[in-house]
């Protein structure tokens, strides 16, 4: 993890604005920016379980989506596990997981089991605890059929 005077999650001073452009008639666009996040700053240490609310367009997805690395921000500093989010994506991937709402994380044509293989490579998660894991859920939900 990162050192004890960092958060497992820090933003400082974080901006998102989109660039939008708008047709207005024939050869007419116009150019508009949307602020979707404005100035935020928070820190999650590690363990600490928090809620993220707002209205709807109030930018929660955005900063989700700027703390997974899929969006740059405009301005701020972000880090996740001491890691910047949109100059290293991949090796952040390793470390943290992210359900979007109506999405599931369970690929939709594959046999469950298939999913569960990928997840235990991707997170690399010790082969003992896997099979530990597995076990309980098929036993819980009577899976095994
Ligand atoms: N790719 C984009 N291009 C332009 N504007 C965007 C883009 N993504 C989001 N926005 C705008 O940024 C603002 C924040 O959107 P965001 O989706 O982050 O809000 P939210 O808090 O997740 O809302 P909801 O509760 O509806 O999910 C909104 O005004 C939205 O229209
Ligand atoms: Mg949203």
């Amino acid at each position: 993890m990162t050192g004890s005077d960092s958060g497992f999650i820090e933003l400082d001073g974080v901006e998102k604005v989109f660039e939008v452009r708008r047709k207005t008639g024939f050869l007419k666009r116009e150019r508009r920016q949307v602020r979707a996040v404005d100035s935020i700053s928070f820190r999650v240490e590690s363990g600490e379980m928090v809620g993220y609310i707002g209205p709807n367009g109030a930018g929660k997805s955005t900063t989700i989506k700027t703390l997974t690395g899929i969006l740059t921000p405009s301005a701020g500093r972000v880090r996740v596990a001491g890691i910047d989010p949109s100059r290293d994506r991949v090796r952040l991937a390793h470390r943290i997981g992210v359900v979007f709402g109506q999405r599931t994380t369970l690929w939709w044509d594959l046999p469950l089991i298939d999913s569960y293989r990928l997840m235990h490579r991707m997170y690399r998660i010790p082969d003992a605890r896997y099979r530990e894991n597995l076990d309980r859920l098929v036993g819980l939900l009577g899976l095994a059929d």
